[in-house]
């Protein structure tokens, strides 16, 4: 738990979450920050909540009462958006106070009301309308649809000029030093990077289009600090992370980093041997890669990574006239996504019959994955030197690609 003043009147309360799956589904080695903010005029607003489980509603209330903010003293409720890692606290909040406006989308309306049974006021606010709390503070919001949900805006305190942004710009991740960039070197920000991509190419990735737009309607903004729903608040690095969340958006459609992901299965070893082998190219090639075997490793992890990279090698075996189950798993969650327009190649052993390569051309045209297949290769049983030299050249042929 942790308490830092962002701006005069403007207080970031912020808990650590661990060792659960982010929508009951995505790991997070690192775990998670969700930040709520004070905003303290003449009245009192609190910008975006905490989810409802494991004490962290508790912990919400011990920060306001360590920053003496009496809980009937909000009264406005900024729901910027309505997913319950932000909503579910409210449960807890109105046992003790139902005096107070919540501000949402109309969107957010509808979510609030279905999640909530509570006289308690909403009040909608689109693109541009105003909350004057006083003393100089004034929230004005602007929608950001599906930025993770439909209901999702962003709100600007104009006399400080932060942006609370909820779900965009954020990163998973537990920051022990301190929750503003300030306090991080470039090289620490650098190594923090992976749980930015992680939380974008598994949280928003497939919302990638509806980033560029709400980057096109924040990017003319003045921007003293960025202070979203999880992880770091941006201030030196504003302009960075809209810049860095505008490139992750453009990964979708291919031509990401210089890196090759391979993924591989195998069921008795034989395309083991042959992973073995790829991998050795590829660090003799010295071209950055990531190698995950399946079912091995998480959704997740995989994700991250293809989403970085502009080609892909899949290493798999036919099964049961198919490809092996947690490679077509994989794919279809990739395809979720929409991670398109990546070069490839695959390779695999087969026993008695193929088939793994009709079911890949079939995932590839009904996900619309729009990825550039070198001819695959499959051989029959084991691996020999004439397979292996036939697949080194295949994957020289992917390196040079990119
Ligand atoms: Fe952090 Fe979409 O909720």
């Amino acid at each position: 738990m942790k308490i830092t003043e962002i701006s005069k009147g403007i207080t970031q309360l912020s808990v650590n979450i661990k060792d659960i799956l982010f929508e009951s589904l995505w790991e997070m080695p690192n775990g998670v920050t969700i930040n709520s903010y004070v905003v303290k005029g003449e009245k009192t607003a609190l910008v975006d909540g905490v989810c409802g489980w494991d004490g962290v509603p508790e912990s919400l209330f011990k920060l306001l009462d360590e920053i003496d903010v009496d809980i009937k003293s909000i009264e406005y409720l900024v729901l910027n958006h309505l997913e319950p890692d932000h909503a579910g606290w409210i449960e807890d909040l109105l046992k003790v106070h139902q005096d107070f406006q919540v501000i949402c989308t109309d969107k957010g309306a509808d979510i609030f009301e279905a999640f909530f049974d509570t006289d308690v006021k909403v009040h909608r606010v689109k693109d541009g309308d105003v909350i004057d709390l006083g003393d100089g503070k004034v929230l004005s919001f602007t929608t950001i649809p599906h930025v993770h949900w439909p209901d999702a805006m962003v709100s600007y305190e104009r006399s400080s000029q932060v942006l609370f942004t909820c779900d965009a710009f954020g990163s998973f991740g537990i920051f022990e030093k301190s929750t503003v960039d300030d306090a991080y070197t470039d090289a620490e920000i650098l190594s923090y990077e992976r749980d930015t991509i992680r939380y974008y190419s598994n949280i928003i990735a497939a919302f990638s289009p509806f980033v560029l737009k709400a980057i096109e309607k924040l990017e003319n903004l003045e921007i003293f600090a960025i202070a979203p729903g999880h992880g770091l608040v941006w201030k030196s690095r504003a302009k960075k992370i809209l810049e860095d969340y505008k490139t992750y958006a453009l990964y979708q459609k291919g031509s990401a980093r210089k890196e090759i992901t391979l993924i591989w299965g195998s069921m008795y070893g034989m395309t083991a041997e042959a992973v073995q082998f790829v991998e050795k190219r590829l660090k003799a090639s010295g071209i950055k890669y990531h190698i995950h075997q399946v079912p091995e490793t998480s959704w997740g992890e995989v994700l991250t990574s293809v989403w970085t990279s502009s080609a892909v090698i899949l290493g798999m075996p036919t099964y049961e006239y198919k490809m092996f189950p947690p490679m077509s798993a994989v794919l279809e969650e990739l395809g979720k996504k929409k991670v398109q327009g990546r070069k490839a190649f695959r390779f695999g052993s087969y026993g008695w019959s193929g088939g793994a390569q009709k079911e890949l051309e079939e995932i590839n045209d009904r996900l619309k994955l729009n990825w550039t297949f070198i001819e695959s290769y499959e051989f029959k049983g084991k691996a020999r030197d004439e397979d292996l030299k036939i697949i080194e050249g295949r994957v020289t042929e992917l390196i040079d690609m990119l």
